[in-house]
């Protein structure tokens, strides 16, 4: 909301013995005076200072406002902000004798506001001088040198913060720079909001509300790391056209302060500001023809995560583009305070999954792109190095994190410890300052597992290399002669695609080069390995699934087959050769598969790497014991293994894979082929999705979107997506529901048909719930152990899941927190979608099986 601001210049009062300006004057000497309507205009005529009223106000302000804006008057400044001149007629401003500017009320004879006395004294040829800046200044002399400068309205913001103009405070001087909203439109006194520095440990910027006994936080800036505000996006990213910002805080110990300026001035009429409103918003406005503002504006608080320490201790806020997003998560090592479930909400905060020893047994866990903590209470040690900070921390109890106080130019220097509780954290990629979070030992391992298996499998690939190696070299240098020029091709692809160094590469004639594995192991123990995948070569790859033979080959999936391999060392893993539909490039490929790498969850099939070869596009996966899930609940002798109880988990264990790539993994993936045969079994039952993220490799990088290339199985498809190409996460939802009612039946929606009734799965499900006899839905061969409660839970769910209106099935994470609470209370279900697809003669497939009744299908539409 922009403020608006009427001006009503005042009528002249007489005052004959005083001296004016005259009309177009930028200053005024000693004992003259500017009276009722006359205004000063800086040389340029970017600013005038004068009289308002503001109208329905208390009376007459001194102010500053931009001389060219006149629909939509803008005042910058205003001097006498607590003190209007109540009968607006008289009000006169004149520089006294010793310096100060004095507004007189000329009706009733009284000083109504003065400024400070200048310290210096003050030669005859004193001005106060209004400039282009919009600065109002009192010269103790008539020279114009910077050291002149007695008194500054600069020095004394209110609400308004203009390029040049600092916010902070000066200790020296003891000034206090901050800006405060105006109390309303008509009244410039002091209002609820403020928006000032604190100088804590790290400086930072705090919006405070004032209307409580205590003022409250509302937004904070982040701290100030040498390199910039950490909660705050640089104004370089996005700047207005012709004209660059730049902002910089400046902190020494005698004087700490933000500003801004406008580096490059292409357009001359460019105007802007910074200013807190009455609603709490600070807000940057601009104008690019300096005649009125812009529509467009920026505004802080800018979304629901910059809104003060919303999460709670320990939690760190993410804004997602839906408002679907569970907006707060906990730090690694900490679990949400608030009611148990899947469904957490962590806005009250998390707390400590194994507490502290307060000795030896603590680590730390280092946190990247992250808005800081509060740092307020925080301490810091400018000349400390980054190992004695730690040594510090570790010293105290108290201690919960520490960081480099300084990156600037991205080295990092100094310390600063935090002993509060962390608050206020936000995910912030631009952020490249690593915060280390104080855990426990026993925390820092159980978090590092998987990092370490990982580790472990580039063991085995090792030692697989080295064999293959020692075999290769026992078969002559003949094989090594022909595999060189090879290689020599393999190794340039490699390098012109990767800009970035794979610490993890296997090539088939390295091994005798002592230097690699020396590499490797130093690499191997760094933290940033975690990030890539490994390569694996297709020499490997052939040795494993024995060139791909027939008889290895264990499923046919959308996107190729899917062979089971074993490695040198016995280890088991798919090996999906993808079909050569990709578009993509290696660089391209790579990347995606780097992405898709880093989506890790219990209840998704892990990528344990790739393999790149000319025309060849393979993916590696862990191999699951347990085939897929179709295997088991469509076989009349393996569906007897499912007890109601391992169903239910399958159920919950999918919607939390799904839930995990729609909401809560860095980018949002829509699966587009959710079915039996795309849920894999582990050893344990523990359900696994797989295939996600293909399309996406296929497609780029699209969520929500129009498809020409239909992906998806039909029985699964939602009505939207089948027909018209439209999908979306609710597509992904569509196809969970079908699922789940296959679970819960044991029989397949496709082929499923009721022959008396001449209905298809769905429609089935939905006549018994009508009817309120859905539990005749569940398998037979369940027995008799099951909750009846959770049964027709799941159903229901899964009703809502089939919707016709995309709009009305839920989202995952209600989803799962439908599933797992006994008491949540669901809507009623609508008549589900009509089942897509008479085709009968396509064949279901992916790996873990090969079966042909059901296929996955690309239809080109249009
Ligand atoms: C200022 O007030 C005088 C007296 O009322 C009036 O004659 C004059 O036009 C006014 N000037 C401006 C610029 O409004
Ligand atoms: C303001 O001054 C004028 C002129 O002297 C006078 O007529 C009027 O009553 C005054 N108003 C107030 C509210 O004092
Ligand atoms: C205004 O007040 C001052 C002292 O307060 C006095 O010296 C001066 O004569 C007064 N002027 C008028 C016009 O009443
Ligand atoms: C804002 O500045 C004023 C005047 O310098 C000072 O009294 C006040 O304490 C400051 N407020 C904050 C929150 O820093
Ligand atoms: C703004 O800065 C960018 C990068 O420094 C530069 O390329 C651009 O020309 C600048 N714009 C203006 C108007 O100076
Ligand atoms: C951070 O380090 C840079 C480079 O040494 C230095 O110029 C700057 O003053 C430091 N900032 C603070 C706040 O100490
Ligand atoms: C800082 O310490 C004060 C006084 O103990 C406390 O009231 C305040 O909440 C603390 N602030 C933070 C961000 O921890």
């Amino acid at each position: 909301m922009r403020r608006t601001r009427a001006l009503a210049l005042l009528l002249a009062a007489t005052a004959a013995l005083l001296s004016r300006p005259a009309t177009g004057d930028d200053r005024i000497g000693l004992t003259a005076s500017i009276i009722g309507n006359q205004t000063l205009e800086s040389a340029n005529g970017i600013f005038k200072l004068g009289f308002f009223s503001p109208p329905g106000g208390k009376g007459a302000y001194l102010g500053i406002w931009y001389a060219s804006i006149q629909s939509d008057p803008t005042v910058v400044w205003v001097a006498n902000r607590r003190d209007p001149v109540v009968n607006t007629t008289g009000a006169i401003v004149t520089l006294s004798a010793d310096g100060r500017l004095v507004i007189v009320d000329g009706q009733q004879n009284t000083t109504v506001w003065s400024s400070a006395a200048p310290t210096r004294g003050i030669t005859p040829g004193a001005t106060a001088q209004l400039l282009d800046s919009g600065n109002f200044v009192v010269r103790s002399d008539g020279s114009g040198s910077p050291g002149s400068v007695a008194w500054q309205s600069f020095d004394y913001p209110t609400d308004t913060l203009l390029p040049g103009m600092k916010l902070g405070v000066d200790l020296r001087s003891g000034i206090t720079r901050n800006i405060t909203s105006w109390s309303s439109s008509s009244d410039p006194s002091p209002g609820r909001y403020t928006f000032a520095l604190v100088l804590g440990g790290l400086p930072e910027f705090f919006l405070f509300d004032n209307s409580m006994t205590a003022t409250t936080k509302v937004y904070a800036s982040g701290p100030w790391n040498g390199q910039m505000l950490t909660g705050v996006p640089p104004p370089g990213a996005k700047s207005q056209v012709g004209v660059n910002f730049s902002t910089t805080v400046f902190s020494s110990p005698e004087e700490t302060y933000y500003t801004y300026s406008i580096t490059n001035r292409a357009n001359p009429s460019f105007l802007t500001q910074f200013v807190v409103d009455g609603t709490g918003q600070l807000q940057r406005i601009w104008s690019d023809d300096g005649r009125s503002w812009s529509k467009t504006k920026k505004s802080y608080p800018a979304d629901p995560c910059d809104s003060y320490a919303s999460c709670g201790a320990f939690s760190y806020c993410v804004y997602g583009d839906g408002q679907s997003r569970r907006p707060c998560s906990c730090l690694p090592g900490f679990k949400s305070r608030s009611p148990q479930g899947p469904f957490q909400d962590s806005s009250k905060g998390c707390a400590r999954t194994t507490s502290l020893t307060c000795g030896d047994g603590d680590g730390f866990w280092r946190v990247n792109g992250m808005k800081l903590p509060d740092a307020t209470n925080a301490t810091v040690h400018a000349g400390m190095a980054l190992e004695q900070c730690r040594q510090e921390c570790l010293r105290s109890c108290s201690c919960k994190a520490y960081a480099a106080s300084n990156v600037s130019g991205g080295v990092s220097r100094g310390c600063v410890i935090w002993t509060a509780d962390l608050l206020d954290m936000r995910e912030y990629t631009m952020v490249v300052q690593d915060l280390y979070v104080r855990l426990a030992q026993s925390e820092i391992d159980a978090l590092n597992a998987p990092a370490r298996r990982r580790r472990l499998i580039k063991n085995v690939v090792i030692a697989v290399v080295t064999i293959i190696c020692g075999i290769l070299a026992v078969a002559g240098c003949c094989c090594f002669w022909t595999n060189k020029a090879r290689w020599k091709r393999h190794t340039e692809m490699e390098k012109s695609s990767e800009s970035d160094d794979t610490p993890f590469r296997v090539r088939n004639s390295t091994a005798s080069n002592p230097a690699w594995g020396q590499w490797f192991d130093q690499n191997s123990t760094g933290a940033e390995d975690e990030l890539d995948l490994p390569l694996f070569d297709l020499e490997m790859i052939f040795a494993a699934t024995n060139r791909f033979a027939a008889n290895n080959q264990i499923g046919e999936g959308g996107f190729g087959p899917v062979y089971m391999g074993r490695l040198e060392d016995g280890h088991e893993v798919a090996v999906k050769r993808l079909s050569r539909r990709s578009v993509q490039g290696v660089v391209e490929f790579k990347n995606e598969v780097k992405l898709i790498a880093k989506l890790q969850h219990r209840n998704l099939v892990r990528l344990l790497g790739c393999c790149i070869d000319e025309e060849e596009r393979i993916l590696i996966y862990e191999y699951m014991h347990n085939k897929s899930l179709d295997t088991f609940i469509f076989d009349e002798g393996k569906r007897k293994l499912l007890s109601w109880n391992k169903r239910f988990d399958i159920i919950l264990g999918i919607a939390r894979g799904l839930l995990y790539l729609h909401e809560d993994s860095r980018f949002r993936i829509i699966h587009r082929d959710l079915k039996a045969s795309n849920v894999l079994l582990d050893r344990n039952m523990v359900p696994k999705v797989s295939d996600f993220g293909i399309a996406r490799m296929f497609e780029g990088d699209q969520t929500t979107a129009y498809t020409k290339k239909v992906i998806g199985t039909f029985g699964y498809m939602s009505p939207e997506y089948a027909m018209d190409g439209v999908f979306s996460m609710k597509s992904d939802i569509f196809s969970f529901g079908v699922l789940v009612l296959e679970i819960v039946t044991g029989r397949r929606n496709r082929g499923f048909y009721e022959s008396e009734l001449n209905l298809n799965l769905l429609r089935y499900a939905w006549m018994l719930w009508k009817e309120g006899r859905s539990m005749d839905l569940l398998d037979e061969s369940i027995g008799d152990i099951f909750d009846d409660m959770e049964v027709l839970r799941c159903i229901h769910v899964a009703l809502l899941c089939v919707d016709v209106e995309p709009k009305n099935r839920p989202l995952m994470s209600s989803i799962v927190m439908m599933l797992s609470s006994e008491t949540a209370t669901l809507p009623q279900p609508n008549e589900p979608a009509v089942n897509i697809g008479k085709n009968t003669s396509d064949t279901e497939s992916s790996y873990g099986i090969t079966d042909n009744s059901v296929t996955t299908t690309t239809i080109e539409a249009r």
